[in-house]
């Protein structure tokens, strides 16, 4: 099949090709699985020194001693960065003139924010003696008790939460809807601090030569992490070079450039040498972000049909004394569910931690998984089947903005994903299941969803004398895939095969293609790809159809179709002519045009714009020993159009594996009297390894969304782990009987419910 691109200019010149909709395996993976894809921190340019963090052990207070002499006489240690030693910078890596300018602990002073901050950078010949000397530094502190957890001081309401929502939305009478319920529940679930554990930690290679930095280091945000630096030393961006071809990994705290990587810098600086620093693993659990703990409160009631009547979700999190981050958990009820009143209301607590940050679907997950045990908790109320209570209270138009969806195919979602799991032979009532051995069985269900977001990016693109084209953007792949969904992308856009287009991507002196983050990065880079292809197959369209000597001359009215490297006339496609004659007649090397993205602010202010999904998930529970395997889980998912299905289905099993982490695995434990991460390694923070993750089946629901954006793309980073925790989560209530409303769900919650 040819799917078909229509430009969304007069003339309407066509583009055909193939390479959308393929499922390509990705691009790069045999560099990956051969070792020879480059990552930051393998790269060693010549006279490179290594940089080593001491970080701090005490959670709040400040630094009163170094031992800096003994640091420095160890062999091969070079120099040791402290508050009273270091380059100087043009910015306070305080000051915040913007929402997403997070401020940094860059030495600014001897005081301690939270535990793990840097305190001082040891740089040495080697790493080993950068660690040693790192060792020797034996910091001594004056502590003070630090304040940790949900209560740990007076709340507040945020200014904003997210990526600058209203803390408090309000749409009806709360009190007097419950008051019209013929039942409602009321019910507080709680949700643990989760730390990013990218398989690569940040790390940056950094080389100073007079103003002109170049770096090599993991980024989700090009343009924006060479604005931030460019702004700290006081040079101009286009003098940051920065390279991130691969990411190992980000779920958001790659999204902003980070201390530790500015400390890399500044070391480099220092010692007028070029330096590696990376974190270890430990050290990601401080100055790099987290997911917030909450705590949700879910406030329902429906009338005597089972029709909602009112939802309540209010959410309490927590931020750092210094900054502001405010997860927004209590905003995933304002979508799904038709309720006449929705209120959602957010607080937050200060904590001494790091600033918590962007962790994959920020305050969807987070919020997914108590409105989708809460509703589960409803339908229980009226002895309704939980998808039926779901379908019953479905909402046609999203309640909280009154706008109806650009599409919205959940119910397709539900219908295909409940036969493939086979959801009708599922027993009301729980504890009705048991395999042979014993093993009480479960079902349990969420409805998935996540904002279709874009943002603006740019392009350009180019075709060639040869007939061969060139596409080029700073994109971000972070093992996503996209350095092969957006060179399909780009293919289509120029009217080529695939290998017929040098696709360059992953560094700052391309054009900006905004942030990978909010699933919004296939739109954002594939839209201002899609349109610089169609800029310069306009020019090509140009050259043919104003020339006599070409036998498209005349075609501008009817337009053209560009196909493998050639134009033909739409009206008469035995004319055609090919790009590489085109360029030769008129004696030009290469045609060249840019192309941008942004969002349309008539489709937005219009329509509602989301992806939408259903999991459904089987467990086992062990009725002695409590243990808990979720064996099974089928995922429904409709997000648009789909550029690459073999990624998409990569991209949906890592949220819904992230799901089961949710609900069953993931939790850093913090030491009330420290503040101290106690599980910060990956031994003792739980993610599941293969033997935790079941049998996955995933089906894509086809959705053409027309007003979403022109290639129809919704995105699919985030919305895997929507839904699937609390399916996972309403499987084990299914599978025992017991309602557990404080994650991760634990052998002994089940062995002595709570
Ligand atoms: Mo993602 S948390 O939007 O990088």
């Amino acid at each position: 099949m040819t799917p078909e691109i229509r430009l969304t200019e007069a003339p309407a010149h066509l583009r055909h090709s193939s390479n959308i909709g393929q499922p390509f395996t990705r691009r790069d993976g045999i560099l990956k699985v051969t070792g020879k894809a480059p990552y930051a921190a393998d790269h060693h340019p010549p006279r490179m020194l290594f940089a080593v963090l001491a970080v701090s052990t005490v959670a709040r207070g400040r630094v009163t001693f170094l031992d800096i002499d003994a640091a420095k006489s160890h062999p091969g240690v070079v120099d040791v960065m402290t508050p009273a030693h270091k380059p100087p910078l043009a910015e306070d890596p305080d000051a915040k003139t913007n929402p997403f300018m997070f401020r940094m602990e860059l030495l600014q002073n001897d005081s301690v924010r939270y535990a793990n901050q840097p305190i001082a950078v040891v740089i040495a010949e080697t790493l080993e003696a950068a660690t040693e000397g790192a060792a020797l530094l034996a910091p001594k502190y004056e502590t003070l008790t630090p304040r940790i957890g949900l209560d740990a001081g007076e709340s507040f309401i945020p200014p904003s939460v997210g990526v600058g929502h209203p803390a408090v939305v309000e749409q009806g009478d709360v009190e007097a809807g419950l008051a019209a319920a013929a039942r409602t529940i009321e019910a507080i679930y709680e949700t643990p601090a989760q730390y990013h554990n990218p398989m690569e930690p940040h790390a940056i290679t950094a080389t100073w030569d007079r103003d002109k930095l170049s770096i090599d280091t993991p980024s989700q945000g090009l343009a924006m992490a060479q604005s931030r630096i460019a702004g700290l030393f006081g040079i101009a961006p286009e003098n940051v070079h920065i390279r991130s071809p691969f990411l190992g990994g980000g779920f958001g705290c790659k999204g902003f450039i980070s201390g530790p990587q500015i400390l890399g810098i500044m070391a480099a600086r220092l010692v007028n040498r070029p330096v590696k620093l990376v974190l270890r693993r430990e050290q990601m659990y401080g100055p790099v972000g987290y997911r917030s703990p909450t705590r949700q409160r879910l406030r329902i009631g429906a009338d005597a049909a089972g029709l909602l009547t009112a939802l309540e979700h209010s959410a309490k999190t927590v931020s750092s004394t210094f900054d502001d981050f405010f997860e927004p958990a209590a905003d995933a009820s304002h979508t799904l569910y038709a309720s006449p009143v929705i209120r959602t209301a957010q607080e937050a607590v200060r904590v001494d931690s790091g600033t918590p940050l962007f962790m994959r679907a920020p305050g969807e997950a987070t919020g997914s998984i108590a409105l989708e045990s809460a509703i589960d908790e409803m339908a229980w109320a009226f002895r309704m089947d939980p998808l039926e209570f779901r379908i019953m209270n479905d909402a046609e138009v999203e309640p909280i903005s009154g706008k109806p969806f650009s599409s919205k195919a959940l119910h397709d979602c539900y219908v295909r994903g409940a036969e493939r799991f086979g959801w009708e032979r599922r027993p009301l009532s729980p504890r009705q299941m048991h395999d042979d051995a014993g093993f009480l069985i479960g079902w349990g269900m969420g409805t998935a969803t996540f904002p279709a977001l874009m943002f603006q990016g740019n392009a350009r693109a180019v075709v060639r004398a040869d007939g061969r084209g060139v596409v080029e953007i700073g994109a971000h792949d972070m093992g996503q895939g996209a350095w092969t969904a957006l060179a399909q992308i780009a293919a289509d856009g120029l009217g080529l095969d695939i290998d017929s287009v040098e696709f360059r991507s992953g560094a700052s002196d391309l054009p900006d293609a905004g942030i990978a983050g909010g699933s919004a990065h296939t739109a954002t880079a594939g839209l201002a790809i899609h349109n610089a292809g169609a800029a310069v197959i306009a020019k090509l369209a140009d050259l043919a159809t104003r020339d006599e000597r070409s036998s498209l001359f005349g075609a501008g009215n009817a337009g053209v179709i560009a196909r493998d490297g050639r134009l033909f006339r739409r009206d008469d496609e035995t004319r055609s002519e090919s790009y590489a004659d085109i360029l030769a007649r008129a004696g030009l090397a290469e045609v060249e045009a840019s192309g941008t993205s942004a969002v349309d602010p008539a489709a937005q202010a219009e329509y509602a714009m989301h992806a939408h999904g259903a999991v459904f998930a089987e467990v086992k529970v062990d009725p002695d020993l409590g243990q808990i395997r979720v064996t099974r889980m089928v995922g429904a998912f409709a997000a648009g159009r789909i550029i690459n299905p073999k990624l998409v289905r990569s991209q949906l099993f890592g949220g819904m594996i992230w799901g089961v982490s949710f609900a069953l695995h993931e939790e850093a434990v913090v030491d009330r009297r420290s503040g101290r991460v106690m599980n910060a390694n990956l031994a003792e923070y739980h993610v599941p390894v293969n033997a935790d993750v079941p049998s996955m089946d995933i089906l894509t629901i086809e959705e053409h969304d027309p007003h979403v954006n022109a290639l129809g793309i919704k995105g699919v980073g985030e919305i895997g782990i929507t839904g699937s925790a609390g399916a996972v989560a309403n499987a084990v209530w299914h599978a025992t009987g017991v309602r557990v409303r404080r994650f991760p769900i634990r052998i002994d919650d089940l062995v002595t419910p709570r």
